[in-house]
């Protein structure tokens, strides 16, 4: 397994372009499906959870190649419905087939995603959308067939604004017959792009970025080009680290605006943030401040992807802060780690209550997950001291190449491969 070492303490400078955005790219190409023939998707990043993508999108039978950050994907030759347990294990984003077989084919077998190091992640409002579209579901075990002859629109209520279910029920509803209405629907950034890349294919949505999507069926869809919107969880991220170094940093071609509860929240610990056009400048050269209390909530309210990063800032500000996690419930496992270098921090059911320290300090720290594993290189870039992080592949779920971005930024950071051993003979 990969390990990150961190020499810490060196303020982060310099200007940066941000990887596209996993969370968008992910139900991209799961509705490219939707179009027989070949769509090009730019700013893909090389992630592990984009090969698993195209991975199963090629045992479906399409063909897929992701050069630079462009994906070239052929769905002609797609034949099957049925997406293979070893593959659907290794990422919950498989889920996003669901809506697109059921609609292409009249049928999706897919697994349960498992469990999550984060939380339980249910799935029962994917399946229930669904299920208002016309679907018939049988769930045997683990094994989920969804079944259709016609997929019919509908008035589709969800009790929880659920992002994942929100993108399925609409990729299942574009190509139903007649007009869906999706009532209480996630907000997020990414689920905007997603309307936009359907629309650009010919479908007819309106309303995504806010909580009613309206959605008229349309007979066929056809592939297009499309470039994939920044990642806003990589951007805060960067963001974050800029200002826990007190450095300097220049992020361009972001979309601020996506990230105006994040820079709310860094505004009030004291961190100059300038934002112009679509730049975003960020400095930070004092202690930050406490802030009183930040509850993680579906956009735009705080996100559940940032928690694990403004945890380290507020542990080394002037002061208590209260952070609540509403979304996951086991998203704070990173606590443990962050205490090991020197941190303060109770938690008290899904609350953290942080003591800032004036400075943490250099430790051997586990990632357990994806965005806890991008704060604990935070927490080594401001430490004093050398930090390995490992488990790093969940870090290399959502960050292209973490070490070579944050090295453009005058980082000390490497990544140490196992040597492989010989074998005996
Ligand atoms: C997406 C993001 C993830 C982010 C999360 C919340 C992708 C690929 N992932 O995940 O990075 O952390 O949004 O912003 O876009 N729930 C149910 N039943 C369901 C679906 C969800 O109870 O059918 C619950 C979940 O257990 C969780 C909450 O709803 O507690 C939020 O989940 P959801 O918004 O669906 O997140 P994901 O789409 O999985």
């Amino acid at each position: 397994m990969d390990k990150l070492v961190i020499e810490g303490g060196k303020p982060l400078s310099g200007t940066i372009v941000i990887q596209g955005a996993k969370n968008a790219a992910l139900p991209i190409l799961a509705a490219s499906l939707l179009a027989e023939g070949t769509t090009t998707i730019d700013s893909v990043p090389h992630l592990l959870d984009i090969d698993v993508m195209l991975n199963i999108l090629r045992e479906l039978g399409c063909r897929a190649e992701h050069t630079d950050d462009t994906v070239v994907l052929d769905t002609t030759s797609a034949h099957t419905s049925h997406v293979p347990e070893n593959l659907m294990k290794q990422m919950r984003s498989s889920i996003f087939l669901m809506g697109p077989l059921l609609s292409r084919f009249g049928e999706a077998q897919v697994y349960q995603p498992g469990g999550c190091a984060i939380g339980e992640r249910k799935i029962d409002l994917h399946l229930q959308g669904l299920q208002a579209l016309g679907a018939e579901i049988e769930e045997v075990g683990n094994r989920i067939v969804c079944r259709a002859n016609k997929l019919t629109g509908a008035d589709i209520h969800l009790s929880f604004p659920s992002v994942g279910a929100t993108e399925n029920i609409m990729m299942a509803a574009v190509l139903a017959e007649g007009h869906t209405t999706l009532s209480n629907a996630a907000r997020e950034p990414e689920i905007q792009d997603l309307q936009r890349f359907l629309n650009a294919m010919g479908a007819k949505i309106m309303g995504a970025g806010t909580d009613t999507i309206t959605i008229e069926g349309v007979d066929r869809l056809t592939p297009c080009r499309y470039k994939v919107i920044p990642d806003r969880i990589v951007t805060g991220t960067v963001m974050v680290a800029a200002a826990a170094t007190r450095g300097q940093v220049t992020l361009q071609e972001t979309q601020p605006a996506h990230l105006s509860s994040l820079i709310h929240v860094m505004r009030r610990a004291g961190v100059q943030i300038v934002v112009d056009g679509d730049i975003i400048k960020v400095g930070s050269s004092a202690r930050p401040k406490a802030v009183e209390r930040i509850v993680t909530s579906p956009y735009p309210a705080f996100p559940t992807d940032l928690q694990s990063q403004i945890m380290v800032l507020l542990s080394l500000a002037d002061g208590v802060s209260i952070l609540k996690e509403t979304i996951f419930e086991g998203r704070l496992k990173h606590v443990d780690e962050l205490s090991r270098m020197g941190a303060d921090i109770r938690v008290d059911m899904n609350a953290a209550f942080i003591r800032g320290v004036p400075r943490l300090y250099g430790a051997t720290v586990e990632a357990t997950d994806l965005r806890a594993g991008a704060a604990l290189v935070i927490a080594g870039l401001a430490a004093q001291g050398r930090t390995t992080v490992e488990q790093v592949h969940h870090i290399d779920r959502g960050y292209d190449r973490i070490e070579t971005m944050l090295t453009r930024l005058g980082a000390r950071i490497s990544r140490s491969s196992p040597v492989p051993q010989a074998p005996n003979l």
